[in-house]
């Protein structure tokens, strides 16, 4: 995607730059655009665990760099265990992070040590290629609902969809999975606006996907956390997209805190539910999504405190709560298969369910 009109994806590498690998700081947006330069694993591992990159695929792309970089200093195999092991512990939820170490393990277990780390920047660069490309296929699929919406709606009228978090382009290398239809749609001339729920405590809706949105024109109001069921019960809202950390293979859905609460709203007041997916999200290993989808807690201060920009651009972070009371900090939840109308992946639209995600990947639905 570009900002201002320039193309960016949201890691790349500069080999001119030592192989260096590059990402936007995203504890920084929206008040700068920072690129930070990784050139090592311990750099990427804190990347990824204070969020300064974050999103599923983008975690697990980044990661797969982190093996890269750290194969530079030792490529031999215990190093690249123990290493491979410590990115892919980096946060638990998200099962892109464990798919793309995995990956770029079977790749380079069985080559000589000083193969590897050519090939693990090009199985990166490749698992990059893949997300931008599923990214996009998401999004062709997802734009033929939003255009069925607004046949429906009559000429002229607005498409309403609300979405939790952010699953944009900075969430994964390029469009990605939510927003990549209504990126399309918007491109493509139909009228949509956006309901972007803040999404407390870190705020990835009113930083991230607000700033996504507005640098692409996209109409977007930003709603408090609490706003979406209220709007959805006065026929505010036509449509629910939203990504994923971790789908089961039933088609339950592990997402950030509070989406569980929208696909309550959703339901009782027959408003779609989507969850918008890359098929490295489905983890075919799990059945049920409460009982076995590990749920990262987080550190409490990030529900005590808010960090935004002063009236004269320092960035500040300031306490909400009293000292001394205590928070918890529960970064996602799981929704359950039957609150979700229908998943959107690369390879189309599916119920939320076994049969479902099996019609669409019948090679992997054997997997136990
Ligand atoms: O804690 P975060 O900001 O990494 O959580 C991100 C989300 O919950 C996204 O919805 C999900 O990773 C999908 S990103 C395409």
């Amino acid at each position: 995607m570009k900002i201002g009109n320039v193309p960016y994806r949201s890691v790349w590498v500069d080999q001119e730059d030592g192989w260096s690998v590059h990402i936007f700081d995203q504890t920084r947006l929206p008040w700068a655009l920072d690129i930070l330069r990784l050139t090592g694993r311990d750099q990427v591992a804190h990347a990824i665990r204070s969020m300064q990159v974050r999103g599923a695929p983008l975690i697990g792309a980044v990661a797969a760099y982190g093996l890269a970089l750290a194969l530079r200093v030792d490529a031999a195999d215990a190093a690249m265990e123990r290493d491979a092991a410590l990115l892919a512990d980096t946060r638990p939820t998200a099962i892109n992070l464990r798919w793309a170490i995995e990956r770029m393990l079977a790749r380079l277990r069985p080559l000589p040590a000083e193969a590897r780390v050519a090939a693990a920047y090009d199985e990166a660069g490749r698992i990059c290629d893949e997300d931008a490309a599923q990214n996009e296929a998401i999004g062709r699929h997802g734009l033929g609902l939003i255009q069925e919406i607004a046949a429906r709606r009559g000429e002229g009228a607005t498409v309403n969809i609300l979405t939790h978090c952010n699953a944009g382009w900075i969430a994964t290398v390029d469009w990605g999975t939510a927003l990549a239809p209504i990126y399309m749609a918007h491109d493509s001339g139909l009228k949509v606006h956006v309901w972007v729920d803040e999404t407390r405590p870190r705020n990835q809706g009113a930083a991230l996907t607000a700033w996504e949105l507005g640098s692409h024109g996209v109409p977007h109001t930003v709603i408090v956390d609490n706003a979406g069921g209220h709007l959805m019960q006065h026929g505010a809202v036509d449509m629910v997209i939203v990504g994923t950390d971790r789908v089961t293979r039933g088609g339950d859905v592990a997402n950030k805190i509070g989406t569980y609460l929208k696909a309550l709203a959703a339901h009782d007041n027959g408003v779609p539910f989507w969850v918008a997916l890359p098929s490295t999200t489905i983890d075919w290993r799990v059945t049920d999504g409460l009982a076995e989808i590990p749920i990262e807690e987080r550190a409490s201060a990030e529900v005590t405190t808010v960090t935004g920009q002063t009236a004269d651009g320092r960035i500040e972070t300031v306490r909400v709560a009293p000292p001394g009371s205590h928070a918890a900090n529960p970064a996602f939840d799981v929704t359950p298969a039957r609150l979700v109308t229908g998943l959107m992946t690369e390879r189309g639209l599916c119920a939320a369910s076994q049969a479902g995600l099996a019609e669409l990947f019948p090679e992997r639905a054997g997997e136990a």
